[in-house]
C-alpha cells in the first residue's frame, strides 16, 4: 500500500495494557447539544462538479476515489505527484439507485494506481470545475494514515438526502485520506415490501474493497495499511455470521492467510460490542461474540474496535468475559456525535474488566510504532478542541512469548 512503513491509524466515533489498574469512570461536565447541521444539498450549478469525494484502500498500492454528479459527467481521474501536472489518467464507472420516491445522482468510482508509497498525489476528473486542489496525501508528518470507522455513517434512517449531506460533510477529510467503514444498523435502510434489501445506499455509495474471489458482499472484508504490518478485518455485525455463514468462513479462509511474522498487529471493527458496561445497547452483540470470539482469540487479535454505543470504554485484554493476557483489547469508540446524543448511563458497579469508560464525544488514534509496541490514545472533544483523555502503550500478542501458540 502507498504508505509509509508503520503510521497512525485514526479511529472515528471509536488501548492497549495487559494489566489493568484500578477502573476509571469518567463524569465529565459537558456543553450543551448543539444544533443539528444544516447542509445545502447544491453547492454548483452546472450539475457537473464533483462532490461528496471520498477515498478508500484497495489492495496494496491502489486507492479508490468515490464522488457523485448530479448529472451524467465522466468517470476519470487524473493524478500525479505535481498539482500542475498529471502524469497518469483512470477511467471507471458510474450507477445509480433509487430508494423510494428519490434517485441518487451519479455515483462515480475510479480506480487509480499503481501508487508510489510516503508519496503525496494530486488527482482531479476529467471535469475539472473545482476540484483541482483536492489532495490524496498518503502520510503527513501530523496526520494520519486510514481513517477507520465502526458503522453508523448518515444516520439517514430512511431519508436518503441525508446520505448527500454526509457526504458533504465529510468530503473535506474522506478526500485526502482513505476512509474505511463498515456497517451500522442504521445503514440497514429495509422497508418491505417497497425496499425488501438492506444496505441499499451504503452499498452503493460506500464500496469497499472485499474479496470478490471469497465474497460477493460489501458487508465485511479485509486489508492490509503500514506495508503489511496490521492487518484490519472489517466485521459485519448485521449479516449473518453464525458458524455456517458466508462471513464466518471467510473469516477463516482470511485469518489463515495472514502471516504474523509479517504481520504483528491484527485489528478488527465490529459495530455493535461484545463487551459493554454502558446501559444502552447491552447484549446486542452477545450472538456475534459467542460465535466469533474464540476465531479471534486463537488468531490472536490484538484489539476489537467497536461502535453503536455513543460512549467511549476501554476494556482490558478479555476472552469469554474474564480478563486474559493473550486477548484482543476491546474499545468501544462510538462517540463519533450524533443526533441521539450520548449514552450517560453505565452498570455499576464498574466490571473489573472495564478500565475507563466516558460518555464524551471523541475519537481516537491508534499509532503502531513497530512491530512490537503501538500507542492508543483517545481524544475527547471538548468544545472545539481536542482534549486527550486516555492513553495506553500496547504490545502486539505475537511478540509475547507466553502468547505463542
Ligand atoms: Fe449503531
Amino acid at each position: 500500500m502507498a504508505f509509509n512503513f508503520y503510521g497512525p491509524l485514526l479511529l472515528l466515533g471509536l488501548l492497549l495494557s495487559c494489566t489493568a489498574t484500578l477502573p476509571v469512570s469518567v463524569s465529565y461536565q459537558r456543553p450543551p447539544p448543539r444544533d443539528t447541521l444544516t447542509i445545502p444539498l447544491s453547492q454548483n450549478s452546472d450539475g457537473l462538479t464533483p462532490q461528496q469525494v471520498h477515498v478508500s484502500l484497495v489492495g496494496e498500492n491502489k486507492m479508490r476515489i468515490t464522488w457523485i454528479t448530479e448529472n451524467e459527467a465522466p468517470s476519470r481521474v487524473d493524478y500525479g505527484t505535481s498539482s500542475r501536472k498529471y502524469t497518469s489518467s483512470s477511467t471507471g464507472s458510474a450507477s445509480s439507485y433509487s430508494f423510494m420516491l428519490y434517485t441518487s445522482g451519479h455515483i462515480h468510482d475510479v480506480t487509480i494506481g499503481p501508487l508510489n508509497p510516503s508519496t503525496v498525489y494530486y488527482y482531479r476528473d476529467l471535469g475539472q470545475t473545482g476540484w483541482t486542489n483536492s489532495t490524496l496525501q498518503h502520510l503527513g508528518a501530523s496526520g494520519y494514515d486510514v481513517l477507520l470507522l465502526p458503522g453508523d455513517l448518515s444516520y439517514a434512517d430512511l431519508d436518503q438526502p441525508l446520505w448527500d449531506s454526509y457526504g458533504m460533510l465529510v468530503e473535506p477529510f474522506a478526500s485526502s485520506r482513505p476512509w474505511m467503514v463498515t456497517q451500522g444498523n442504521h445503514e440497514i435502510e429495509q422497508l418491505p415490501p417497497m425496499e425488501p434489501n438492506p444496505f441499499k445506499s451504503y452499498n452503493a455509495r460506500w464500496r469497499m474493497p472485499y474479496d470478490v474471489s471469497a465474497s460477493d458482499s460489501n458487508l465485511f472484508y479485509s486489508f492490509d495499511v503500514a506495508g503489511g504490518a496490521v492487518h484490519v478485518l472489517m466485521l459485519g455485525s448485521y449479516t449473518d455470521y453464525d458458524s455456517s455463514s458466508a462471513q464466518f468462513k471467510w473469516l477463516m479462509a482470511d485469518l489463515a492467510k495472514v502471516d504474523r511474522k509479517k504481520t504483528p498487529w491484527l485489528l478488527a471493527l465490529i459495530h455493535a460490542p461484545w463487551y459493554n458496561s454502558n446501559k444502552a445497547h447491552q447484549g446486542e452483540g452477545e450472538d456475534m461474540r459467542k460465535s466469533m470470539e474464540s476465531l479471534l482469540y486463537d488468531h490472536m487479535v490484538d484489539v476489537v474496535f467497536a461502535g453503536h454505543v455513543h460512549a467511549y470504554e476501554r476494556f482490558t485484554r478479555v476472552y469469554d468475559n474474564s480478563g486474559d493476557g493473550c486477548a484482543p483489547v476491546h474499545i468501544t469508540i462510538g462517540d463519533g456525535g450524533n443526533r441521539e446524543g450520548l449514552a450517560k448511563k453505565f452498570l455499576d458497579p464498574q466490571p473489573v474488566i472495564s478500565v475507563f469508560r466516558e460518555a464524551s464525544f471523541g475519537h481516537g488514534e491508534f499509532l503502531v510504532v513497530n512491530d512490537t509496541h503501538a500507542h492508543w490514545s483517545w481524544h475527547r472533544n471538548d468544545d472545539d478542541e481536542q482534549v486527550l483523555a486516555d492513553q495506553v502503550w500496547l504490545t502486539s500478542l505475537v511478540s509475547e512469548t507466553t502468547c505463542k501458540n
